[in-house]
């Protein structure tokens, strides 16, 4: 599958196909189907848009127990890093009052994206807060904040696909692309 692409100004090359991508989606999706499934509680998935909604769609498919589904959309990167600063340009879509929410997220980088998301749902009165992520970059990650359910370790690296973008471009891909 070695075929490089151009988004805007940047060439990248094939780094986890979808194929590997999906096997894991399926370990996160299992675990959190036996931790939910049989609960009694119906919690709300929550879609860090625009990066996770193909994220949040796969773990939709697999999920076998009641489940809400509501959207936020928050931005920190720009071009190829972090600005450090996160902005909420659409806030919360529904209520999240006594309800178990699991953030679903594409990535978790430096984790100021998560940390801030958890602040908001707590201070709107979420009864738990847990995270799901599809990828994660250990290597920067220095909060706290356990993540829940994590898909796969990445390296250090700016990558685009499977909802991921180099400014906006590069979402649609099936698989997922390194900066070469
Ligand atoms: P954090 O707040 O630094 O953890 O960054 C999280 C957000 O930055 C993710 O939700 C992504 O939208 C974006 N992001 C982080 N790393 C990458 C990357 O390698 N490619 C594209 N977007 C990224
Ligand atoms: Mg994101």
């Amino acid at each position: 599958m070695y075929e490089k692409i151009t988004l805007h100004d940047k060439t990248f090359v094939p780094y986890i196909s979808n194929e590997v991508l999906e096997k894991a989606i399926d370990k996160v999706a299992d675990k959190i189907n036996s931790d939910y499934a049989g609960s009694g509680r119906i919690p709300i998935f929550l879609n860090v848009l625009n990066g996770a909604t193909m994220f949040t769609a796969a773990i939709m498919k697999r999920c076998n127990f009641a489940a809400e589904l509501m959207s936020i959309k928050m931005t920190s990167y720009q071009g190829t890093s972090s600005t450090g600063k996160v902005k909420v340009p659409m806030g919360l879509t529904g209520d999240v009052t006594g309800r178990d929410v699991i953030i679903i997220e594409d990535i978790v980088d430096t984790g100021n994206t998560i940390v801030a998301l958890r602040d908001i749902l707590l201070e709107k009165g979420a009864a738990s807060v847990k995270i799901c992520t599809m990828l994660t970059k250990p290597e920067v990650y220095q909060q706290s904040l356990p993540l829940d359910y994590v898909g796969m370790e990445i390296e250090n690296r700016f990558i685009v696909g499977y909802g991921l973008d180099y400014d906006e471009l590069g979402r649609n891909l099936k698989d997922i692309y390194i900066l070469e």
